[in-house]
């Protein structure tokens, strides 16, 4: 296959003039000077970290990341005081937050969504200029993350109300609920800086957890207007948040010993070096959703237009900055022309340009060493005998880096192997299906895979195969996490526990029962509690 040169072309007018920018998307410089601790806005004089968008301006000095704004960076000293504060709001289970009814808790974060929701329009605007999300997949982040809130609560719900009744064996008789944990530190990743964080804070919270959550790096700002709905809508302490450097504010945190659940998305080999730090290990419950390098398997019984248009999606939405992504290609080799050929053009269809540009598909990029990293990538593999076959392939212009598509790629290079969480599609071709089979046996993740073929004794057993190697087979359609009440999750390397509305609630709590032996005393005495509404947990009330 041919070698594509890079010219760049039209593509070298992406970053416009500050001028060009429509005022619906201008937002003024935010320099964030407080923080939320223990129910309070509290005032911040330290030092600060200034806040870059990955989209640039040129200047006379030529490109430069837009500021927009900075947020305090905090010390471990401040870190250990909202940890204080989520402990002493737990206070061992007994205080005002684990106590409270469901009911009550619930009408809490009822009135969290609903301050929350009145922050949309700038939250979506912060997430195009933080993260470079366009504008539909910002607002979509947004509005699916209140669909979850809403979601949540009614689960809670439900199981809620298959709780409050009593269950009678063997002479006992129990009511069985749900009860919290204690502290969770909630860490989320850069790529859904509001949805990933809410997807384990939320569901933590509700179910009387107190809550550390630290702000991921870029996607910071975006929390700031909703720092206030915390605040008015959850008891002092309940939800405190931590800035400044991860490395240096989080070690303290988890050598304390204090936090019983570290709720975590991000690399496995940061999630092993933060459980390690806890002096107690089994009180420690993680949740983590880790590395993953989802692949395509495209067998040459695929509808090929179908598998391109499925893996483009997979691989460059939001520029293949998903845990969820499709990040290898597996193409038979009789169809494996075709395939490439008819991947370049759809890659040569997609518009790049800024988030909120009408149609716009590829996007500057957050990290700011990521274009550094890719074209290292793409240097390996060409070193080692493969093409970037598309037309502008890794034109890359300060953050913006066009989609390169590598062809072919093979276990020697490193685009096999590491995830490249961008827009770079390696495609390997293989003759017989034990070679993808063996990828994945062999790979130190196991998420996701998503397979391509018509054939219906093809797909039978590659699904039997495939099912015990990754979480979740997808057949003729990309990777992905949704529909929220699915369960996402992953063997290996690629997660602990499992997330979903449901599954979310069952992680961040523990069953606990309350038990008797059926005598006439006892029955008295559990009816008169539940008659006097004495117990928020021995109780028989319904939420409707
Ligand atoms: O980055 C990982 C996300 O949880 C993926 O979610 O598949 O809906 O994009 P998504």
């Amino acid at each position: 296959m041919e070698q594509q040169h890079v010219t760049g072309g039209t593509l070298s007018g992406i970053f416009k003039d500050e001028n060009n920018i429509p005022e619906a998307y201008i937002v003024p410089e935010i320099h964030q000077r407080e923080y939320l601790l223990n129910g309070k806005l509290v005032p911040w004089d330290g030092a600060v970290t200034n806040i870059y968008s990955p989209i640039c301006i040129p200047t006379s000095n030529g490109l430069e990341r837009k500021l927009l704004g900075s947020v305090p960076d905090t010390s471990p000293k401040e870190a250990l005081e909202a940890l204080d504060a989520a402990f002493a709001a737990y206070d061992n289970g007994l205080g005002q937050w684990p106590t409270m009814s469901v009911e009550g808790r619930i009408q809490c974060m009822q009135q969290f969504v609903y301050l929350m929701v009145q922050q949309r329009d700038v939250v979506v605007k912060l997430l195009m200029w933080e993260i470079g999300k366009t504008l539909p997949d910002a607002a979509k982040e947004f509005d699916r993350t209140v669909d979850y809130i809403n979601d949540t609560i009614d689960a809670l719900k439900d199981l809620d109300r298959e709780s409050s009744r009593f269950q009678q064996a063997e002479g006992t008789i129990a009511q069985i609920r749900r009860a919290p944990l204690g502290v969770v530190l909630s860490m989320g990743p850069f790529n859904y800086p509001l949805n990933e964080i809410f997807t384990t804070l939320i569901p933590a919270l509700i179910m009387g957890n107190t809550i550390l959550f630290k702000l991921p790096k870029h996607g910071v700002l975006a929390h700031y207007p909703l720092l206030k709905a915390f605040k008015e809508a959850f008891p002092k302490g309940t939800v405190n948040t931590l800035y400044g450097k991860g490395s240096e504010i989080i070690r303290p945190i988890m050598e304390s010993g204090k936090v019983s659940v570290l709720a975590f998305i991000g690399s496995s080999k940061v999630a092993n070096g933060l459980k390690k730090l806890h002096p107690k290990v089994n009180r420690l419950r993680a949740i983590l959703s880790l590395d993953a390098k989802n692949a395509a398997i495209v067998t040459r019984h695929a509808d090929i237009d179908v598998a391109v248009s499925e893996c483009i999606l997979g691989a460059l939405s939001f520029n293949g900055q998903r845990c969820t992504a499709l990040k290898l290609i597996f193409v038979q080799k009789e169809i494996a022309a075709k395939f490439v050929e008819k991947l370049n053009a759809a890659v040569s269809a997609l518009k790049p340009g800024l988030p909120w540009e009408k149609d716009v598909k590829i996007t500057p990029l957050p990290e700011p060493n990521k274009p550094a990293y890719l074209r290292g990538c793409i240097d390996d593999a060409l070193a080692k005998g493969a093409h970037v076959v598309n037309e502008n392939g890794g034109y890359t212009q300060a953050s913006f880096v066009f989609p390169a598509v590598v062809y072919p790629v093979n276990e020697k290079m490193r685009l096999y192997h590491e995830e490249q969480f961008g827009p770079v599609i390696p495609v390997v071709p293989f003759d017989g299906i034990e070679e993808p089979i063996k990828y994945q046996v062999n790979a130190s993740h196991g998420m996701q895979v998503s397979i391509f073929s018509e054939d219906p004794v093809e797909v039978a057993k590659l699904i039997d195969s495939f099912v015990n190697l990754v979480s979740r087979v997808n057949i003729n359609c990309q990777a992905q996490r949704g529909p929220d009440v699915f369960p996402f999750t992953g063997r290996k390397d690629s997660a602990e526990g499992t997330l979903s509305v449901f599954d979310a609630l069952r992680s961040f709590s523990i069953r606990s029962l309350v038990a008797t032996k059926v005598t006439e005393p006892n029955k008295q005495l559990f009816n008169a509690i539940v008659r006097e509404h004495n117990s928020n947990f021995l109780s028989t009330d319904y939420i409707f």
